[in-house]
């Protein structure tokens, strides 16, 4: 099975979890697109849901299906954030912000009763590391906040290089919030309660894409002979 066909599965296993009336978190990446596609058909059928998107490009993508959006402000608690995730443990730690919405993404997750995520198998790690984890850091002093993430990283026994990202025209991307976001190619992350920690303390960092104790299950899609393999961490209920 291809990648999208495995995203789509996931994405149609966590669609079952949604109830009528729900206020759903609507997480953002290939994996979460999936799943407002499935979503907005369900909705276009009749089913009554509000979303709050995680990035401006679901909500654009949520309110071209005609799903009912509000925002975080509006609806502060939430019953369900479905999302994808660019490594999964199985201690249910996240690494996230591939995509550069892991800010909008951790505070929505943060704020909902449940977070259920979505993804290919081939997410599933035994380490987190491997992804280069996303520091997202305030424009202001980028310098010497690379400087101090790269020491944070150090200090947390950690090795590897901190890198800018950059668009494709070459300059620094800039998230949905007007941050930039430093990728800390790590390999592996031995302790990431106390990586966590040190990025935390470093004043220029907004939020870091390490998501520990905010997932409560992971749907996970494998290729099993040309069919779609559901394997659930987690609890689903
Ligand atoms: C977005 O910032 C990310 O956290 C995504 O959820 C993550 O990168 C997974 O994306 P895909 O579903 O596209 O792999």
């Amino acid at each position: 099975m291809s990648g999208p066909d495995l995203r789509r599965a996931a994405a149609a296993r966590a669609l079952d979890l949604v109830e009528p009336g729900m206020r759903l978190g609507l997480g953002t990446g290939s994996t979460a697109a999936a799943f407002v596609t499935l979503l907005g058909a369900r909705v276009r059928d009749g089913l009554d849901i509000v979303g709050v998107p995680t990035s401006e490009a679901t909500r654009a993508q949520a309110e071209a299906l005609g799903i009912r959006l509000a925002t975080l402000d509006e609806l502060p608690e939430l019953d369900l954030t479905i999302d994808g995730a660019d490594e999964v443990d199985d201690q249910l730690r996240l690494i996230k912000g591939g995509g550069a919405a892991l800010l909008r993404e951790k505070i929505v997750a943060y704020a909902s009763r449940r977070m259920v995520v979505i993804a290919d198998a081939a997410k599933h790690v035994s380490r987190l590391g491997a992804f280069p984890l996303p520091v997202e850091v305030n424009a202001f002093g980028l310098t010497a906040t690379h400087r101090a993430v790269e020491s944070a990283v150090a200090d947390a026994g950690c090795t590897g290089p901190v890198r800018l990202r950059l668009q494709p025209g070459g300059l620094p991307l800039v998230t949905d919030g007007g941050h930039h976001i430093l990728d800390a190619h790590l390999g592996a992350i031995a302790d990431p309660d106390a990586l966590g920690a040190a990025l935390w303390a470093v004043p220029g960092v907004v939020e870091h894409g390490l998501f520990l104790g905010i997932a409560d299950a992971a749907i996970l899609a494998a290729d099993r002979d040309g069919q779609a393999e559901i394997i659930v961490l987690g609890s689903l209920t």
